[in-house]
């Protein structure tokens, strides 16, 4: 069902399909461990039956109906510290991506959930491996709601609701992986805060005074940026805050 994209250098050349699995990040892995796997590689299935979410939840998705992929990076040239760049490039590709299928506004909700009208297309799940000071391997997940229009869970959309179409799969998947490849290729090139500033410009919520909670508290705040470390800052009462994914949540 899907093919080796023609235009792509690296990424997908290597295209594993299993029509089942619990977690295409989880079978990456073991994948990697096992063997030496070339950068770009691809896992995708039809039926992830354990898909595996931010902060341990989970990640639904209706076989046969979306995307759900996990793909091989080696970015030896990035700092640990730069790690948080993955999710930059990442983030912005699916969002340049679902910008050229369905022309209409898309944001990145901090760190790397897209959004259309303030609901959730997608999510990435980047599991880093550091070796020394640099980025050794780098499984990068992505489910994507295409077809599917009914969630048990939350609120999400797919790109079905908002169309009203269905989409080939196959072709969702080789738009995709050429937006990942150019926007990896631009890091690789050493375009730091050109995607940094491309990544601020679509981010959710930036520049807006909003209500926050972290540990426990209610608080209004501005976000103004991400710092160097990936951590989201927000201004609050006169100071400049900085929180990692599990401190603060978005409340209105
Ligand atoms: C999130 O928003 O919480 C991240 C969701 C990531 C889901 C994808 S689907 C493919 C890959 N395999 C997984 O088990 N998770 C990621």
């Amino acid at each position: 069902m899907y093919k080796i994209p023609a235009n792509t250098l690296f990424i997908g050349q290597n295209l594993v399909f299993v029509p089942q699995c619990h977690s295409t990040n989880t079978l990456l892995a073991e994948l990697a461990k096992n063997q030496d796997l070339s950068e770009g590689t691809v896992v995708i299935t039809s039926d992830q039956t354990a898909g595996r979410g931010q902060r341990g939840n989970t990640w639904e998705a209706e076989p046969g109906k979306n995307i759900t992929l996990s793909l091989f990076l080696k970015p030896s040239f990035l700092l640990a510290r730069d790690q948080f760049y993955l999710t930059v490039v990442v983030s912005l590709a699916i969002r340049e991506f679902l910008m050229s299928a369905l022309k209409t506004s898309i944001k990145i909700k901090w760190p790397n959930d897209i959004l259309v009208n303030d609901k959730k297309i997608s999510g990435i799940l980047i599991e880093n491996t550091i070796g020394g000071d640099k980025l050794q391997q780098s499984i990068v997940g992505i489910g994507l709601n295409v077809n599917q229009n009914n969630f048990s869970m939350d609120k999400p959309t797919s790109m079905n609701l908002i169309s009203h179409q269905d989409y080939d799969l196959a072709s969702i998947l080789n738009s995709l992986l050429v937006k990942l490849e150019s926007n990896y290729l631009q890091l690789r090139e050493g375009k730091y805060d050109a995607l940094k500033s491309e990544y601020l410009n679509h981010l959710y919520w930036m520049n807006e005074e909003r209500l926050f909670k972290s540990k426990g508290q209610e608080f209004r705040g501005t976000i103004t940026g991400v710092d160097e470390h990936g951590r989201l800052s927000v201004f609050h009462d006169k100071k400049l805050m900085s929180f990692d994914l599990k401190d603060i949540s978005f409340i209105q």
